[in-house]
């Protein structure tokens, strides 16, 4: 097994780092031009040819700290803390160093050894994305928080966020994550599950928690969920309500064992959109998504592609909510999908929504059509069926 680079003096990571990697013009737009689309994680960026011979500054720092190279770099506090070692007259960078909606992240190269710690992945920027509030949130918890990606992206959308992690050295890494982006509402806590927040709420708590099975994840921390992969998620998704506000909801992104059922823990709402193709072939991958429910508690589920998780915006995910509610209590008013139009080509009459909405373009009958203008007149049958689909949502 390769040794992972040394963390232990990462606290002394040059405060706002960040800043200098953008003055050299590290920025995103420089690394589509110069870097190929695709990163597996689990090695440097493959950059285009001429970034790999050029000389301006931009150059050098994206081909030392994302693409693997060894380069000139003079800045001393860089060596002392670690993020960069010393080869002859040149550096090398250890760590994977990405650019995440304008953070700048560090973590391990995965697949070297069992402790690697994981930077942003696919599945991170989906989970992140659903969890972004629209406006402002109060206190955030990111369990199993990594390098501290999602904790650290949704700090600037909330008044404090709190990682946890069961790695030490993933809470060395997102600590100095926060450091060096210059990021001080956020704080970093190890470990297991929700012990560390004991008597704690927060109004958003994500989570994507390990989710392989042990045969095929080893010993490798940032997956091995447990014998059947969906053990931590479980352990997760039922001890959570107690953390969460009135108000607050959790997202948890896991893969199911076939026989496995989402836990319902009493009093809350939880809907399950699920692919029945994830990550670990023969799981069911799903988002879970979890609010209180004082006098109203339900479990629902539907089949929603993954690559469309991360478009779900909070705003949606209430609707779905209202939905899958208002279809176990069919009452109150009911009005046109948020954004959804009709148009008509020819004779036939059409719906559409929003792109974000996950809600296909269908053509649609007289009936259906004059329903969506007037909802609260449509005979239920026909409400209720427009309702599942997606077109008229409870107000
Ligand atoms: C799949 S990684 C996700 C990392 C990060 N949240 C992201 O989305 O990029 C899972 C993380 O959960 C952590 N973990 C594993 N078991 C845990 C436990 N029992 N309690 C808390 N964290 C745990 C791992 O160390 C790893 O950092």
């Amino acid at each position: 097994m390769t040794p992972l680079p040394d963390v232990s003096r990462l606290h002394r990571i040059p405060e706002r780092f960040a800043a200098t990697l953008a003055s050299c013009g590290l920025t995103t737009s420089f690394l589509h031009a110069n870097a190929e689309p695709g990163d597996d994680l689990r090695g440097p960026l493959r950059l285009t040819r001429a970034a790999t011979y050029r000389d301006d500054a931009a150059s050098i720092a994206l081909r030392l700290f994302m693409g693997g190279f060894h380069e000139p770099w003079h800045d001393q506090s860089l060596y002392d803390c670690g993020l960069l070692t010393a080869d002859g007259q040149n550096a090398h960078c250890p760590f994977h160093l990405r650019l995440v909606d304008h953070l700048y992240l560090i973590s391990d190269y995965l697949g070297a050894h069992d402790d690697a710690v994981m930077g942003a992945g696919e599945t991170t920027e989906l989970l992140y994305q659903a969890a972004k509030p629209e406006g402002f949130a109060g206190a955030v918890l990111d369990l199993g928080c990594g390098a501290g990606t999602i904790a650290l992206l949704l700090a600037r959308r909330a008044d404090h966020v709190t990682g946890t992690d069961i790695s030490h050295r993933a809470i060395a890494i997102a600590e100095a994550n926060a450091r060096l982006n210059g990021i001080t509402n956020a704080s970093f806590l190890t470990g297991d599950c929700l012990e560390p927040v004991q008597g704690r709420q927060f109004d958003i708590i994500v989570s994507q928690p390990p989710y392989y099975p042990a045969d095929r994840a080893g010993q490798q921390v940032f997956l091995s969920g447990g014998p059947r992969g969906d053990e931590i998620a479980r352990r997760v998704i039922l001890d959570c309500p107690p953390h969460l506000t009135e108000e607050g909801r959790a997202l948890i992104l896991s893969s199911w064992h076939p026989d496995a059922a989402v836990p319902h823990p009493p009093n809350t709402r939880v809907l399950e959109l699920y692919t029945p193709v994830g990550d670990v072939p023969g799981t069911r991958q799903s988002l879970v998504i979890l609010e209180p429910a004082a006098g109203d508690p339900w479990f629902d589920r539907f089949e929603v592609p993954g690559e469309c998780w991360g478009s779900i915006r909070p705003h949606r995910i209430d609707e779905l909510m209202r939905t899958r509610q208002w279809l176990r209590h069919p009452h109150g008013h009911l009005q046109f999908t948020t954004g959804a139009s009709t148009f008509t080509e020819g004779q036939q009459r059409f719906v559409q929504a929003r792109a974000e909405s996950l809600l296909p373009t269908r053509a649609i009958s007289e009936e259906e059509w004059f329903a969506l203008q007037n909802p609260n007149t449509a005979p239920d049958p026909l409400k209720r069926h427009l309702v599942a689909l997606g077109w008229l949502i409870p107000k």
